[in-house]
């Protein structure tokens, strides 16, 4: 892992544009994005600081090797001539995981076998002694990507995915991934210091990821990485990079609220509030309230909502006798008493806007998890509540 080493970071589909803009403002020169995440030619200095700092990645691999491949064997004798024992102690247990797009292989399970037996012949030639293998709770993960042609050999540097920053125990019902959670915040629009309002914030995984970036507490603060484990890791430069100055720091009130028509999704809000890190005297300041969506009201000056409202048959809209009923009475909600309001509503309904009764300006194709969704966003503007014919739509963006 030296200076310019090849990185990848993956983030939840349809959050690349912004993860690369993220990445830039962290000091990251990206390279090419692709669908799904973000290549990085970074120095280890700022792959620690990826890891540490992003909202939006998923994980930061360590591209180790890349080769042609046709057969299993090509992949076998790939992972065979890598320098393991460079890299982590065979006392480490490992986990090897494969994704393929277009690959001419058979068996992707096969694959990953292959590259796990790969490792331990390796370390079993050099040391006499074989890694264990730990699919739940692993000190070192491997991964391949293959393409139709090239095997791509990664090792993880994050070790957990980086959406667990380590301060979730209330999950909630359905709670977002954080980092899918601050990409809608990036992608709506949000800056720290502008009003925020989640009207039905669950374990409050939005409030959450606002408070720490008004905050400046980076969201890996509170957690270990994988990278702490391998032989390369620099301590010193890891220290260093702790101790960075925040990026974005607010002092004061961060005007941020959050609603919900349970009283558990308010207790949970707090409790992940604090255990972020969030101190007594700026809680004191997030308006936590229970309350129906339908009945909220501003108690601030004009900012933005944002909002995840509850989508299929696992969990339900509460207090409303149906779907249809329920979001016209929101939607009027918003148009009476939002005026001058941004609305950003991440829904895997792809009728949603027709529902609201609400024209929206933007249709954000985003992924939560496997399940494709949309970020809307309505400009509530003065008078919006007179447009209760759905204008055709603009394009979705890509
Ligand atoms: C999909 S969850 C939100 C998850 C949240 N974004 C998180 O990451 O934890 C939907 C939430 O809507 C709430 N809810 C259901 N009906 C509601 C209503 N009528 N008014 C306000 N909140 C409601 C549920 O209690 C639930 O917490």
């Amino acid at each position: 892992m030296t200076a310019g080493a090849h990185w990848f970071v993956p983030c939840p589909r349809g959050l690349e544009a912004v993860l690369a803009e993220e990445l830039g403002e962290l000091g990251v020169a990206t390279g090419k994005i692709v669908q799904g995440g973000v290549h990085l030619g970074a120095s280890l200095a700022e792959a620690y600081r990826v890891n540490l700092r992003s909202r939006l990645a998923s994980r930061v691999l360590w591209q180790i090797a890349r080769a042609p491949y046709r057969s299993e064997d090509d992949i076998y004798k790939l992972a065979l001539r890598q320098p393991w024992g460079d890299w982590f102690d065979v006392d480490l247990t490992i986990r090897v995981d494969v994704s393929a797009t277009r690959s001419p292989l058979r068996s992707l399970e096969f694959t990953t076998l292959r590259i796990k037996d790969a490792v331990c012949d390796h370390l079993r030639s050099a040391t006499g002694r074989r890694p264990s293998v730990d699919t739940r709770a692993p000190d070192v993960r491997i991964y391949a990507y293959l393409d139709e042609s090239q095997c791509t050999l990664y090792l993880d540097t994050s070790g957990d995915a980086l959406f667990k920053r380590g301060w979730r125990t209330e999950a909630g019902e359905a709670p977002l991934r954080e980092n899918l959670a601050a990409g809608v915040l990036r992608l709506a629009g949000w800056r720290p210091g502008e009003p925020l309002l989640d009207p039905m914030c669950g374990s409050g995984s939005f409030i959450v990821e606002a408070a720490q970036t008004c905050l400046g507490i980076a969201p890996g603060s509170q957690r270990r990485f994988g990278f702490e484990k391998l032989k390369t890791f620099d301590s010193d430069l890891w220290a260093t990079e702790q101790v960075r100055p925040p990026f974005e720091s607010l002092a004061g009130d961060p005007h941020l609220a959050a609603s919900d028509v349970a009283g558990d999704s308010i207790v949970q809000t707090r409790a992940n509030l604090a255990r972020a890190g969030v101190p007594a005297d700026v809680l004191e300041l997030i308006l936590l309230k229970q309350v129906d969506a339908r009945h909220i009201r501003p108690t601030t000056a004009p900012g933005m909502i944002v909002v995840n409202p509850p989508y299929g048959q696992r969990i339900g809209l509460r207090g409303a006798s149906d779907e249809g009923s329920f979001f016209a009475e929101f939607g009027n909600t918003l148009k009476q008493r939002f005026a001058g309001w941004r609305c950003s509503i991440l829904s895997a309904d792809l009728a949603l806007q027709k529902k609201l009764r609400l024209a929206p300006s933007r249709r954000t194709p985003l992924y939560n998890g496997a399940i494709e969704c949309r970020l809307y966003r309505f400009d509530l503007v003065e008078g919006s509540a007179r447009r209760s014919a759905p204008a055709a739509l603009p394009p979705i963006e890509p």
